[in-house]
């Protein structure tokens, strides 16, 4: 076989500097933003891996499109432009613009919601898709496989909704109760893991039989379709279209944060198959909530990077580099004997917090000390997903327990290199050697909601 050498499949036109900061530096900047990064200025971070939404790099033909847009209030050539790309990759008649992910969410989700005490299951809700899901009076509820909170056990698709558990809810409420079943792909909270076409399938053949409509939670639904194309039987020889469109198929109603796999800073997208009802009430509220229905709260040239991204994030060079550098991260830690989620997943590596710190209990946050000793180390952001982020019970005030203590690493797109990779796999092994001296945080200041972005915490000294 030739052999074949693999690099990043760009070269670099423009640059963005980042400055190194010394340790004594970052004691002072973590200990000023109150042990919490979210509070940290992105100019004293050398990498940051905080989240891969809207911050990736855009091509030389997404930056030449910005020049055609069309910033009329009505009618947009941008418009139509973008509206042409979607339904040639979903399948659907029905487009709605939207200025990000949960501007789609709040535009749909409350239209669905018909009276009091409606649910919507999925394989892990979104946390902007559940606060829609409780502001539309509805509750949410996870059914994703339990393999997912086996972070050593291999398993192909680990994102995948337990078709037992949704059964079970469906039989328990009442299928006239449940408002919608939203399937995330890939499932970020999981670990950006996928889901499988087979899977897929069953959830859809459940949902028709009984009139629930099916929603395509898609962020990430091309590093989705690229998992199948890799991972699942009979998938091998399909394009990456083909897969996608086969996933729409299955589905109603699609809606995505195009600050993902749209590889643009900004957008959102909501696309419905055959309701045209819905999609008429929805344009309604469009307008008060994000815009007139040919802008929907884009810009023109927002809409024509957007149009472009699509069809980038559809190519196979391009999603197995960007498949395989999260790879090559993960496959680093793993080999330093880091535990992780395991396979790496789309989009992140996830690295199990309870197994690296496990004398740290849930309430005093393993996953935010590692992300602290992280930053500590090496400059290098990411986020903690687990009891930091759940937040506490609303009628008892406890801590709640996260099931999956994580720091997600998470690898905007196109924008960083191996090198900067490994400069993160480095710190990250250097901190594991050290474990033993990380220390849990407690509150100086906690808000009542979404408590993650601007609490204060402080190390606990015993
Ligand atoms: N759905 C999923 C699966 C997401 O991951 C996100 C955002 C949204 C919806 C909301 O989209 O941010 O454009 O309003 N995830 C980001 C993250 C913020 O860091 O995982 P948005």
């Amino acid at each position: 076989m030739e052999k074949t050498y693999k690099a990043e499949p760009y070269r670099i036109k423009m640059i963005e500097p980042i400055r190194e900061t010394t340790k004594s530096e970052r004691k002072r900047l973590l200990t000023e933003a109150g042990y919490n990064p979210f509070s940290l200025r992105s100019e004293d971070v050398y990498i940051d891996l905080l989240t891969d939404s809207g911050t990736g790099a855009m091509s030389q033909a997404q930056w030449a499109a910005l020049m055609m847009g069309d910033e009329a209030y009505a009618g947009s050539r941008s418009f139509y432009r973008l509206e042409k790309v979607v339904k040639e990759i979903t399948g659907y008649p029905y487009f709605i613009p939207a200025h990000q992910g949960r501007g789609a969410e709040q535009v749909l989700l409350p239209r669905l919601v018909h009276k009091k005490g409606m649910f919507f299951l999925s394989n892990m809700h979104f946390d902007t898709t559940r606060a829609h899901v409780e502001l539309a009076g509805a509750r949410a509820i996870d059914c994703v496989v339990d393999v997912c909170f086996e972070t050593e056990k291999e398993h192909p698709f680990k994102g995948n909704f337990d078709l037992d558990k949704l059964r079970h809810h469906i039989e328990e409420k009442g299928a006239e109760n449940i408002a919608g079943i939203i399937m995330t792909i890939t499932n970020n909270s999981a670990g950006g893991q996928p889901v499988s076409m087979a899977n897929l399938r069953e959830v859809s053949a459940i949902g028709r039989a009984l009139n629930i409509p099916l929603i395509i939670d898609g962020a990430r639904y091309a590093e989705n379709a690229f998992f199948i194309k890799t991972r699942e039987t009979g998938y091998a020889r399909h394009s990456l279209r083909e897969i996608a469109r086969e996933t729409f198929e299955l589905a109603d109603i699609f809606l995505m944060s195009a600050k993902k796999d749209g590889l643009c800073n900004i957008g959102g997208l909501l696309a419905i198959k055959s309701d045209q009802k819905l999609f008429e009430t929805c344009r309604t509220h469009l307008v008060p909530l994000e815009g007139f229905p040919t802008y929907g709260g884009l810009t023109g040239r927002d809409m024509e990077a957007l149009a472009v991204g699509l069809e980038e994030a559809l190519e196979e060079d391009y999603l197995a580099h960007r498949l395989d550098q999260v790879r090559y991260l993960g496959d680093r830690l793993i080999a330093a004997g880091i535990p992780i989620q395991r396979p790496v997943g789309g989009h992140a590596v996830f690295v199990d917090c309870h197994a690296f710190a496990p004398h740290i209990p849930y309430d005093q946050f393993p996953g935010q000390s590692v992300v602290n000793a992280l930053y500590l180390e090496a400059g290098v952001r990411a986020v903690e997903i687990g009891s930091f982020l759940l937040g506490r019970d609303p009628d008892t005030h406890e801590n709640l327990q996260s099931p999956l203590e994580f720091m997600r690493l998470t690898i905007p797109r196109r924008t960083y290199t191996y090198r900067h990779l490994d400069v993160v796999a480095d710190a990250i092994i250097t901190i594991h050697e050290k474990r033993h001296e990380l220390v849990g945080l407690t509150f100086e200041y906690e808000p009542k909601v979404l408590r993650h972005f601007t609490a204060r915490l402080r190390p606990v000294t015993s």
